[in-house]
Order: structure tokens, then C-alpha cells, then sequence
């Protein structure tokens, strides 16, 4: 049986958003074959008490690939053993996080600079992940297409199933384009699947990134946040159809606020609401209003009484 379902679709790993109420939301409109958790600290998750931890909830593992982020392969090992021993569908180490915060501590894209330790990290993981294990990488800390196919051929070695590629060099951070030309330089090279990612805003780019990549799956980050049905939309154009209508904005607003209030206590719940807020308000023209308005909320019914005016008075 092939490891990924063709054409897949993944929602990416999104720190304080990919969380079990996003992930359940984004299942709720379908299309959507594999969904990653947020980064997952290797210091806490072998300690980490899953009865209050607001990180170790899930509602399906069956289509859950779960990413930790660390560089201390025996950390990695134990915190990697005890999320396979769940049986979600894959574990991820996070190769591509580019935040100073987390690169200076030799974690994320910070292991691209150290292919020994990188190494070492998968290996470590390789030896305790019964289940497919991937890394999801950028191209480098420049774009030394050698240097990228090097690091992969090293990560292919050390035992991993698939590779995310963000197609954006460390230095890039998230601004320019993401250089796609990279996920089809690697596609050509590598033996195992390939997950292109970067700067998928409509179901339009995700098609155009499997037949200009060749790429084996598409994984989308901010315009899932933005649009948690894009996978369907995706979905329909592949099968040649025109997407459907978008849903009502308020509905999956308010089913987001409730999701959420049923998975965390009230205070997780509403800040988690509140920075999901910033990206779903994109949908409006003037939805920086109403982020703006809900911010300022003490509590989830004061988040769901200022959404529900905002749409009564028709401000949005
Ligand atoms: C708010 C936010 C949080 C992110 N957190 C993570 C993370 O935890 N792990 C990771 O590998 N990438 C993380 N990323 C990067 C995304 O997974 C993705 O690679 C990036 O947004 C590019 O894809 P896009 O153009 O579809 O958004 C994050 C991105 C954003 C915007």
C-alpha cells in the first residue's frame, strides 16, 4: 500500500493554531487527508501529564502525524517512543522552524546547519517510530540546491519515510515567494515522497503546485487558517468540479468557539480563540475590526456576543 494517499492533502504544523480544535474543524469540511499537531517541545513531552496537558489532545490519531522540535537525540527518542506508543498515523521532526528563539538553540532549521546531529536526532527516532516519520525542512540557510539534496540523502540514510519541504531558505523567513523550483529539484532526486509547502493561497495554487513540482502531496499552513475549507475546495477542483459556495463566515467562527471551550479550560480557550481570530476575520473586509473587538474580550461569551453583533450589524 503506497504511504500517502495520491494527491495528499496536509494542514501544517502551526504553533497555538494546528491545535485538536483546528485539526477538528478543518475534518469538519473534508478534503483534508492528514492534519500535523503543533510543534511539540521534546524537553516536556516525556513528562507531560496527558489529563492537563492543553498540548497532548487529540480526538483521531489516524490521521494525525505529530511534530516534535529538539536536538538532543535521546530527548527526541523518548519524547518520539512515547507519542508512537498512541499509534497517531506519523511522527515529524521539525527542521524548518526559523525563529531565532528556536534556531538558537541548535532546534528547527537549526539542525539544517548541523547534518551530524540531524542525523543522529533521526536516527535516534528512527529506532523507536514503528509508523511513518518524516522531517519537514527548508531549503537550507541559503539556496545551495547541492547542499539541500545533500541534507536529504542524509535524512533519507538515516531511516525517515517522507520530506515536507518548505521551499524557503532560513534567511527568507516568510517573506518572498517560496521557491518552488526547489520542491521539484527535490522530488527529482529523492526516492521518497515529497510534500511541497509555501505560499498555497487558493485551490488554483495547489494544483498548479503538483504539476509544476511533481511533488506526491501539498500541505498548507496560513490560508488553512484562513479558510479551513480550502482542502475541500482543493479537493473539488482536483476532481475537475468548481468549488463549492464558502460557508457561513459566523457559523465556523462560532463552531471554532465552541470546539475550543470543549477542549480547553476557558482561559486556553480564549486566548487560542483570540489568535485564531487574526487569521479567520481575513475573510472580511474589514475583519481587523472585529479581531480587534473580540481581543479586548474577557471571556468566551463575550467573544460570542461580540461576533454575534458584529455580523447583526451587518460591520464586518
Ligand atoms: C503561526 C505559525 C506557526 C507555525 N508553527 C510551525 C510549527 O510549529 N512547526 C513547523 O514546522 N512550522 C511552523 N510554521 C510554518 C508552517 O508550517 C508553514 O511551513 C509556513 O506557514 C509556510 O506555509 P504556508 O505558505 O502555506 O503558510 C508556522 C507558521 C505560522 C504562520
Amino acid at each position: 500500500m503506497p504511504l500517502l494517499p495520491e494527491h495528499a492533502l496536509f494542514m501544517a504544523p502551526m504553533v497555538d493554531l494546528s491545535h485538536v480544535a483546528y485539526q477538528e474543524l478543518v475534518r469538519s469540511f473534508t478534503g483534508c487527508d492528514l492534519v500535523y499537531s503543533e510543534m511539540l517541545n521534546a524537553r516536556i513531552v516525556p513528562d507531560e501529564n496527558p489529563r492537563t496537558s492543553v498540548y497532548l489532545k487529540w480526538t483521531r490519531l489516524d490521521d494525525l502525524i505529530v511534530q516534535i522540535a529538539g536536538n538532543d537525540p535521546a530527548r527526541m527518542r523518548d519524547s518520539a517512543a512515547r507519542l508512537d506508543a498512541l499509534s497517531p498515523f506519523g511522527i515529524d521532526v521539525n527542521m524548518g522552524c526559523w525563529l531565532k528563539k528556536v534556531t538558537c538553540h541548535g532546534w528547527g532549521a537549526g539542525l539544517m546547519k548541523d547534518p551530524s546531529r540531524a542525523g543522529a536526532v533521526v536516527e535516534a527516532v528512527r529506532k523507536v517510530v514503528n509508523r511513518p516519520l518524516s522531517v519537514k525542512m527548508r531549503i537550507g540557510y541559503s539556496p545551495d540546491r547541492r547542499a539541500m539534496l545533500d541534507f536529504a540523502d542524509m535524512l533519507v540514510d538515516a531511516g525517515i519515510d517522507f520530506l515536507v519541504l518548505h521551499a524557503r531558505t532560513v534567511q527568507d523567513g516568510m517573506s518572498r515567494r517560496a521557491r518552488w523550483e526547489y520542491i521539484a529539484a527535490l522530488k527529482e532526486h529523492v526516492k521518497v515522497p515529497v510534500v511541497g509547502n509555501g505560499d498555497v493561497v487558493t485551490p488554483a495554487d495547489a494544483l498548479d503546485m503538483f504539476q509544476k513540482t511533481g511533488c506526491d502531496g501539498v500541505m498548507v499552513g496560513r490560508q488553512a487558517l484562513v479558510k479551513p475549507w480550502i482542502f475541500r475546495d482543493i479537493r473539488a477542483l482536483l476532481a475537475g468540479h468548481e468549488p463549492p459556495a464558502p460557508p457561513d463566515l459566523k457559523g465556523v467562527m462560532l463552531h471554532l468557539l465552541d470546539l475550543l471551550s470543549g477542549h480547553f479550560p476557558p482561559d486556553v480557550a480564549l486566548k487560542r480563540f483570540k489568535t485564531a481570530m487574526v487569521w479567520l476575520s481575513q475573510n472580511l473586509a474589514f475583519g481587523h475590526h472585529l479581531a480587534k473587538g473580540v481581543s479586548r474580550e474577557k471571556t468566551l461569551d463575550g467573544a460570542r456576543a461580540c461576533i454575534a453583533d458584529a455580523f447583526e450589524r451587518g460591520i464586518t
